[in-house]
């Protein structure tokens, strides 16, 4: 197959920022995708319908002229959000989910959620609106392996969690083991999952081998090849489960490469490409669209996008970086050659 035509495809998990940088980067989300879940995670974060409101029309004024992009706009939940603001932004339109992190456990997670039980009246509103909570699934406690932290959060957090509120629809976001495909799959129809491009395309080697690679490392960070496989079976064996969040995260250039780097890989300017690649070794093209185009809106119950994408057997080269306002950003497979490309 040389050439493949799919329904227009949604990014169900971005980091586009704000200013400068959201003013460089957003135009690279809008290429390739019809809707975006944009992420909450500005400092300070995007907690309130008004805030998320505005933070929309930022996106908008960023897009290039004659974009056709919707954003769709999270609220980032505290031990303190107001629950009848987040509903009421959720029926209004302004929300279309709410994203837990775990205090402490990612970029800007330091208003996160501190006990999941603080946030229970919260969650049992959501359930009985049939809001969907996106998950950043890590415990934060230091004395758990950062390797194991995904794993202990299913045990600890979700499936208790899910136990109590069997009715809350949960996307896990940017699954990156095996325990997290297996729980996902073995949950009932209101759990899904994300699955980004570099989780099924790295192991932790390519963060660690031959020096420390900091464009390699996001969180969660990237775990052994045995997680990557079990994660490439899911995006790829037709489930409806799993779909396409690339958690395209931002970060300049000096952030990254310093001696306390930022996790976030920037994945956005050729996120398909890369997908598409994955799907073509599993042998598994057939399934692309399903991942990409229909399978998240399934589960967000929204429409399908109209108009197509066709990509193509073509060498890309990946430059080594790319401005964007006042930085410059490395982005995923910098300086490597992807085999698709994105048809005109
Ligand atoms: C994200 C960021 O930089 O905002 N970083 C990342 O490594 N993925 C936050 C997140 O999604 O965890
Ligand atoms: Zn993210």
């Amino acid at each position: 197959m040389n050439s493949l035509t799919i329904r227009r495809p949604d990014d169900w998990h971005v980091h586009l920022r704000d200013g400068a940088m959201l003013r460089g980067v957003a135009e690279y989300t809008a290429r390739q995708f019809a809707r975006a879940i944009v992420m909450p995670n500005l400092s300070p974060p995007v907690t309130k319908a008004a805030d998320a409101a505005a933070y929309r029309q930022r996106i908008m004024d960023a897009l290039p002229e004659g974009a056709d992009f919707n954003p769709l706009m999270t609220c980032y939940l505290t031990d303190s959000t107001d629950r009848e603001d987040l509903a009421r932004g959720h029926v209004e339109g302004v929300f279309t989910a709410a994203k837990l992190y775990p205090a402490g456990a990612t970029t800007n997670s330091a208003s996160g959620v501190t006990d999941v039980a603080n946030i229970y009246p919260v969650l049992e509103k959501m359930q009985e609106i049939g809001m969907v909570l996106c998950v950043h699934g890590e415990v934060t406690d230091p004395d758990i392996d950062i390797f194991d932290r995904e794993a202990v959060f299913i045990e600890r957090i979700l499936g208790p969690l899910l136990q109590d509120m069997p009715g809350l629809r949960v996307v896990f976001e940017h699954a990156t083991t095996a325990e997290a495909v297996g729980f996902v799959e073995s949950s009932g129809p209101n759990v899904a999952a994300t699955i980004t491009p570099q989780h099924l395309h790295i192991n932790r080697n390519a963060m660690l081998v031959g020096g420390i690679r900091p464009h390699a490392y996001c969180l969660p960070v990237a775990k052994r090849e045995h997680h990557r496989l079990a994660l490439r079976l899911a995006a790829t064996c037709g489930s409806e489960k799993f779909f396409l969040g690339t958690d395209s995260a931002p970060h300049a250039k000096e952030a990254k490469e310093s001696a306390c780097g930022c996790a976030g890989i920037f994945n956005a300017p050729y996120a398909l490409e890369s997908y598409v690649t994955v799907f073509e070794e599993e042998g598994a093209l057939d399934k692309f669209e399903g991942f990409a185009s229909l399978n998240g809106p399934r589960f967000y119950r929204l429409p399908v996008n109209d108009g197509t994408v066709t990509l193509e057997k073509a060498p890309l080269d990946v430059p080594a970086g790319i401005e964007a306002g006042e930085s410059s950003l490395v982005p995923f497979h910098a300086g490597q050659q992807l085999g698709w490309r994105i048809a005109d």
